[in-house]
């Protein structure tokens, strides 16, 4: 996924046929003695398989710094805010030039019907996203959150580390994905007080959810309304998780990307939810956009369509 709109749909109707193909193209090199692809070569191939890429740019308004790379990246975020802890976060170190990562990533994409955005970068609107849940620390006091396709979890995790939740669920419909977030968990551990923290393997059109129906009282999530195939399932996800009270809501960021967004919102109110949208909710994030609109180079090719995240918020 590039930050200018290149999300792809990851139910491709050859996928086994591309599966063969894609082996094949990565494989054949490696047996001969013929040199190794080029990265053109990969970046060529993850388009064709939908296989997305990292953006350009963020908000950057949770400072963070690298502080180790292996097989993974490990990033450290210093929250904003005072007595606030840094947490840590295990991602993935690069994953459009290895061969391995890209057969792999086609492979669970194919198999649990998800796509692969969750392991390319953290998205800039969960930095927003994240951002909005410290600055609004007090809503979650005592409530049970849930996370939706949470990716590398950034946003839950600062809920869980500053806030006085009781319980922090952090979701995601890819199998990888998930594993990232338990370790993310894990690595974070220290710094969540009284607030029970879990990852979860959710895809939102999932049916055995039984367990957890109407039990958040508020449900968080960020860039994930942009393949229209899944705006039922996600409605519908939010819809039945929700606590039945009055209090209870979702709290959704996602940039408008063409009419992906109003589609969301028109299955909102098609099954009975309720929604408001609000483009200028914050001060400090409001400025960055206005910054990177006239010019501010830290992010090329921004734009407001696929870049700046609106706030929805959905109740039932
Ligand atoms: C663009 S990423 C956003 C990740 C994270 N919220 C962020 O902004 O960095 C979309 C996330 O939704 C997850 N996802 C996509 N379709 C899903 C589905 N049908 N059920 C559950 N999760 C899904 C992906 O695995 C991915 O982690």
């Amino acid at each position: 996924m590039e930050d200018k709109g290149s999300y792809r749909n990851p139910y491709p109707s050859t996928a086994s046929l591309r599966w063969g193909i894609l082996r094949d193209a990565f494989l054949a090199p490696t047996r001969s003695s013929q040199p190794q692809p080029t990265e053109d070569y990969y970046n060529k191939l993850s388009a064709q398989i939908r296989i997305s890429r990292k953006t350009t740019g963020g908000f950057n308004l949770i400072p963070c710094r690298i502080i180790s790379k292996c097989e993974d990246v490990c990033v450290s975020y210093t929250l904003p805010l005072e007595g606030a802890p840094t947490l840590v976060l295990n991602q993935r170190l690069d994953n459009t030039t290895t061969s391995v990562n890209l057969i792999n990533d086609f492979h669970i994409c194919n198999q649990f019907a998800i796509d692969n955005t969750g392991l390319v970068c953290h998205w800039p609107s969960e930095d927003v996203l994240a951002y909005f849940c410290l600055s609004h620390a007090d809503m979650f006091r005592s409530k049970r959150i849930l996370e939706l396709g949470a990716g590398y979890g950034l946003a839950g995790l600062v809920i869980a580390a500053s806030t006085d939740a009781v319980e922090v669920v952090i979701s995601d419909g890819n199998p990888q994905v998930v594993d990232y977030i338990q370790r993310n968990i894990h690595a974070n551990s220290g710094a969540f007080t009284e607030t029970r923290v879990k990852s979860m393997l959710l895809h939102w059109s999932q049916e055995d959810v039984s367990n957890v129906l109407n039990t958040f009282d508020i449900i968080i999530a960020s860039d994930c309304t942009f393949f229209k195939e899944y705006h039922d399932g996600l409605a519908q996800t939010i819809k039945s998780m929700l606590k039945r009270s009055e209090a209870s809501e979702a709290i959704v960021f996602s940039p408008k990307r063409g009419n992906s967004l109003d589609k969301f919102l028109e299955k909102i109110k098609e099954i009975g939810m309720c929604f408001s949208i609000t483009e200028n909710y914050d001060k400090e994030v409001w400025q960055r956009h206005q910054f990177f609109l006239n010019g501010d180079r830290s992010w090329p090719n921004y734009e407001t369509d696929h870049c700046y995240p609106f706030l929805v918020r959905i109740t039932l």
